[in-house]
């Protein structure tokens, strides 16, 4: 009897004094198969049962029970502070790379809406802004447009009330502009602009970057040189301009600028269609007529103003297919600059 007893009890002890040593998986699970598999010794000594004398077994069955859960606890115990130490180590392990969060950057057309008003900063204009829900007569009537005049049909509007619309262009900034301030002023107006036009080149968000400049004794000349001065650098210092004339009702002459391409540089091209130029933003002298409305002497001062659309400025310099992936914010695009 105590020779079961005493076996028993050795197993125990070895047991339970080597669950408390172990210090890894491996040995944990070598140290489990010795004692508690099924051909370990614990499942030797429960068999070993069945040759005692009757009288010695409920002791020794006893015990054998008492024992395997004894070292079936202290192996769970084991384990679970095995893995909690494993967890603390991998916190802790300061040799891993560290875990970059994803990061923001600037979207590609605020980037170029600010590289815009860099370049213009740089010649001394100041960056006002506006609403981008106008009245019908900042947007259209002090900017000379007349009422039911088909002019106003160059701009498919979209209203959001009875004489109230989403700006069709920046434009009304300047009257908005001219109506605090005196001259002299340099300034650029970047913002969001709306019509009711989409396609791979129009979609009904776009972007502008407005210019006003009103000063003594200015003349075309200076309105060349300001965007000359621009073309060349934003896009690059070869890039040259050539201006077309055209029509808006608020300047007068009025020009449409193009760029020399900037695939080809001027020779002809698929992106220039040919000509070799590329159409960038609409300009001219300020007509006379809007000094009226803000209440400038047409006599004393005299200006240009110019529309650049941001967009095409963008799809132009990163060479952009659509216009729309501008504004659909898919960061498989945007991650690409
Ligand atoms: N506002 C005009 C447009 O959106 C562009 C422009 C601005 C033309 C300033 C002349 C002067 O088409």
């Amino acid at each position: 009897m105590s020779n079961v007893l005493d076996a028993i009890e050795l197993t125990r002890k070895e047991a339970l004094l080597a669950l408390e040593k172990v210090g890894d998986v491996e040995t944990l699970e070598k140290i489990r198969i010795e004692f508690l598999g099924a051909k370990g010794r614990m499942t030797e000594h429960m068999r070993s049962l069945g040759s005692l004398p009757k009288d010695e077994r409920p002791a020794a069955g006893q015990a054998a029970n008492q024992a395997r859960e004894e070292i079936s606890a202290a192996h769970r115990r084991a384990a679970e502070s095995l893995k909690q130490a494993s967890r603390r180590s991998q916190a802790l392990d300061v040799t891993l790379p560290g875990r970059k969060p994803p990061r923001g950057s600037s979207h590609i057309l605020n980037r170029t809406m600010d590289e815009i008003c860099q370049v213009f900063a740089k010649l001394g204009f100041s960056i006002v802004e506006g609403p981008e829900i106008e009245t019908d007569y900042y947007n259209f009537e002090a900017l000379n447009f007349p009422a039911d005049h088909p002019a106003r049909d160059m701009q498919d509007s979209l209203f959001v009330g009875d004489k109230l619309l989403l700006r069709t262009h920046t434009s009304p900034v300047q009257i908005r502009t001219m109506e605090k301030r005196k001259p002299p002023l340099w300034i650029v107006v970047p913002g969001r602009t709306f019509r009711r036009d989409d396609d791979i080149t129009h979609s009904p968000v776009f972007s502008q970057v407005e210019g006003l400049v009103v000063d003594k004794g200015i003349t075309m000349a200076d309105l060349k040189g300001v965007l000359s001065a621009f073309a060349s650098s934003f896009f690059s210092p070869e890039t040259t301009i050539r201006l077309r004339p055209s029509f808006f009702p608020f300047t007068e002459p009025s020009a449409e600028v193009d760029i020399a391409c900037v695939l080809c540089g001027g020779k002809g091209c698929r992106l220039c269609k040919g000509s070799g130029w590329l159409e960038l933003l609409g300009s001219g002298m300020v007509d006379p007529a809007l000094y009226d409305f803000v209440g400038y002497d047409p006599n004393e001062v005299s200006g240009f103003a110019f529309g650049i659309g941001v967009d095409r400025a963008a799809m132009l310099k990163y060479g952009l297919s659509d216009i729309r992936h501008l504004y659909q914010g898919d960061l498989r695009f945007l991650r690409q600059f």
